[in-house]
């Protein structure tokens, strides 16, 4: 109990630490891997039909334009550069992205990639988990240029990042079609460990390249997309089959964090359990539904012009057929922020920045 009071007030004062550290020092550099959930506008400059750059996409973005973002504003990294008082990263492949500006980090994510390969073959020109790596390599040789491999070895080090994957692997490969290569070749539970078995193989990378404080987030509501409602569902209930997937894929993405953990020595790797976090917000059935869509619950074809759009968007968790809400993004970062065990393991992202600093500002003085 008392032991609980002290470390409740040392996170409170390196809290207050950090903010002072921020306007001295600068925020820590973030950086972002995975697919559409936080893309953010890297699929622009690729010939491929997985993009969000035409209105009404960015609606509610400060801009009021689209990005590339799948979003009607901000998306999960936006709200997390903000948490880490910084601007929001650029997309690798902008040509804004260059001098000072690399050292605010990057956004290496692609719209409709996976785990696997061949997830999102149908996108064609997309970014595949392995390129991104690459990028990430090259973007540490740019940064060693510009401040010498000493630094950048430091930046990378004492960065956060993000990586997003997973939920493609189901929707855009095992259930894209009936009777799909993948789920003639596997079972689910057996799909589900293989892309688990494969996920690691791509963490332990991260951390090769350089990566100690990495935020995994697991899929969201599969079953529940408006997408899926409109494909699947009869009276509105949740596709019973990528529940199944979603509830079989999170835990083991917990269990291998916390395996991969322990084989490092060091929590490098923090879970998020974002299947939770939507369940919570869309519990009430009319935030099933997209703002912006056609069809039952919107549900049909891409979100563009033509499509109805809602007027209050800040009452919808999913903003397309796919995709969350900026409100919805919001919530999910409150939760990444300050969530409980429930939501985050093995401990939540404000107590993980707190630790980072102490240990940042005891080695740097
Ligand atoms: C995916 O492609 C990369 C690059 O071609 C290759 O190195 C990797 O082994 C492939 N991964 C799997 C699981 O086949
Ligand atoms: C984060 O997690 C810790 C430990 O579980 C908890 O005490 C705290 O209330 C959570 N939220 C914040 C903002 O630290």
């Amino acid at each position: 109990m008392g032991g609980c009071v002290v470390a409740y007030i040392v996170v409170g004062v390196l809290a207050a630490l950090g903010s002072v550290l921020k306007g001295t020092e600068g925020a820590r550099a973030f950086f972002v891997f995975g697919d559409s959930l936080v893309d953010n506008g890297n699929n622009n400059y690729l010939a491929t039909t997985a993009r969000a750059d035409s209105p009404p996409y960015g609606i509610d973005f400060p801009t009021r334009r689209p990005t590339g973002r799948f979003s009607n504003g901000f998306n999960i990294p936006d709200f997390i550069s903000r948490e880490l008082g910084a601007e929001s990263t650029l997309p690798y492949l902008s040509p804004e992205l260059n001098g000072e500006r690399l050292l605010v980090g990057a956004n290496f994510a692609s719209a409709g990639i996976g785990i696997l390969n061949d997830t999102g073959i149908q996108f064609v020109n997309i970014i595949r988990i392995f390129r991104q790596l690459q990028y990430f390599q090259q973007y540490q040789q740019r940064v060693s240029a510009l401040i010498g491999a000493g630094e950048a070895q430091r930046l990378v080090n004492e960065a956060l990042v993000l990586i997003t994957l997973g939920g493609n692997d189901f929707v855009n490969n095992y259930y894209l079609v009936p009777f799909s290569a993948r789920s003639r070749q596997f079972a689910l539970p057996d799909y589900v460990k293989y892309l688990i078995s494969e996920y690691k193989k791509i963490l332990r990378r991260l951390y090769d390249l350089g990566a100690r404080r990495v935020l995994v987030t697991g899929t969201g509501p599969l079953g529940c997309v408006p997408a899926e409602l409109a494909m699947r569902s009869r009276n509105g209930e949740c596709s019973a089959e990528l529940q199944r997937a979603a509830s079989l894929f999170n835990p083991q993405l917990v269990q291998m964090i916390s395996q991969l953990n322990s084989e490092i020595g060091s929590d490098v790797f923090i879970g998020a359990n974002t299947q939770q976090m939507n369940n919570d917000f869309i519990n009430n059935p009319r935030r099933y539904v997209a703002c912006c869509g056609q069809g039952p619950y919107n549900g049909l074809g891409l979100c563009t012009v033509a499509s109805n759009l809602c007027p209050n968007r800040d009452v919808y968790a999913f903003w397309d057929p796919f995709h969350p809400s900026e409100k919805a993004n919001g919530l999910i970062v409150q939760q990444i922020m300050s969530g409980n065990a429930d939501y985050m393991h093995p401990m939540n992202l404000s107590t993980a920045l707190a630790l980072d600093m102490a240990k940042a500002s005891s080695l740097n003085h």
